[in-house]
């Protein structure tokens, strides 16, 4: 059986979930082809404003467990667009999705523009401050204009809850979430300056090292909200888009794994998550949609559960042993099976989230009360 991995999102039909964020992999026409041939399932365009980025350089750089960048919005004017990229954009037969920036004066010129090129607008509120006012009204202005369905990228910096509703009580018809945290900075040890050419030399962080946040923003966005919510922030297999769909996520969005390994992830998403749901049983993503949220409410677990060691899986790599500070845990011969003390072990479940190889779940022993 081949699980169902279609999606509607508005009046949209998606063949899959797994859609680009807007940044360089959908900075042009050809990018977005490129997207397609990659296997993505729709299309986001890069952010425009009235006015090309002047951008700095360099503007991206890979750190430990995730990525800065110093990038704005496109560096191609909104005429270069209109002229050249988005009717290749729309080409691609995709539906397409258009990112917007910043103010309601801004999306007041911009939207009327673009709406023959969309299937819905996105709009980002990235250099809009910590007042959600400026956000409402470009929300406004661009639902009194267009005939589309808008879209509100949300930073993770504010009240999510508040600011979802908010935003969907100004009107906007789906939410986003998130856009890259920051500001940061990273420094070149041989010179002793910052990496990013920005003035201040400050980025914007994403990829793995954001996903966590990510997941519990779009986790208490889908409770604030009956619109659909989107989740984008460190995705870059399956099981992440899995655990999205999970918070309740009705699609996701990827940037930063797709600078980091190209357009073809979009694809193999799709496929690790078709994999996932087949491997669960499950007969497509409206099974998984919203699976947390039905232990939102739970009370916090004090008892402590000693994980359960599955001896035919272990290979003694010690992984587990070298970061259990409670010294716990034993390597009875070269080659495992490792052994947990129980006496000792305080059930901090470290060493289950370590294991590469399915040798130690916490379905063990409860102690305590
Ligand atoms: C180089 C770069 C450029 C980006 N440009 C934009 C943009 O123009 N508009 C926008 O809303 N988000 C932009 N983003 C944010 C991403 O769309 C996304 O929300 C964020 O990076 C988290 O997802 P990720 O971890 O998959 O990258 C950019 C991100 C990167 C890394």
């Amino acid at each position: 059986m081949i699980a169902d991995l279609s999606v509607k999102l508005f009046q949209l039909e998606l063949k899959n979930p797994v859609m680009p964020a807007a940044g360089p992999p959908v900075k042009d026409g050809a990018a977005a082809h490129a997207a397609k041939q990659g296997g993505a399932g729709a299309l986001v365009t890069k952010t425009i404003s009235t006015k090309a980025a002047r951008v700095p350089r360099p503007n991206m750089v890979r750190v430990k467990a995730g990525f800065l960048n110093a990038e704005l919005w496109s560096e191609l004017s909104p005429a270069s667009w209109i002229k050249e990229e988005y009717p290749r954009v729309r080409e691609t037969g995709l539906p397409v999705v258009i990112g917007l920036g910043y103010t309601a004066r801004e999306i007041t010129e911009l939207a009327p523009q673009v709406e023959r090129f969309a299937d819905a607008l996105e709009l980002s509120t990235h250099y809009l401050g910590n007042d959600p006012t400026p956000l409402l009204e470009s929300i406004k202005a661009a639902k009194a204009l267009v005939d589309l369905p808008v879209l509100v990228k949300l930073s993770p910096q504010g009240d999510i809850p508040s600011l979802s509703r908010a935003a969907e009580e100004a009107g906007a018809d789906g939410l986003v979430l998130i856009n890259s945290l920051g500001p940061t900075l990273e420094i070149d040890p041989e010179t002793g300056s910052p990496l990013l050419g920005s003035a201040n030399g400050y980025g914007w962080l994403s990829g793995e090292a954001i996903f966590p946040l990510a997941l519990r923003s779009v986790f208490e966005a889908v409770r604030s909200v009956q619109i659909p919510v989107l989740g984008v922030g460190g995705i870059s297999s399956g099981l992440e888009a899995v655990k999205m769909i999970m918070a309740g996520a009705q699609a996701v969005q990827v940037c930063t794994a797709a600078i980091l390994h190209g357009p073809m992830i979009y694809g193999r998403i799709v496929r690790e998550i078709e994999q996932f749901l087949t491997d669960h049983g499950y007969r497509g993503l409206e099974e998984i949609r919203g699976l947390a949220q039905k232990q939102a409410n739970r009370s916090a677990n004090f008892r402590t559960v000693v994980p359960l060691v599955k001896d035919e899986n272990c290979n003694g790599c010690g992984i587990c042993l070298s970061s259990c500070v409670y010294q716990a845990i034993e390597l009875q011969a070269v080659g495992g099976p490792v052994l947990i003390k129980q006496d000792q072990c305080a059930g901090c479940g470290l060493c289950v989230s370590r294991c590469k190889f399915q040798a130690l779940s916490l379905s063990g022993e409860l102690r305590g009360w």
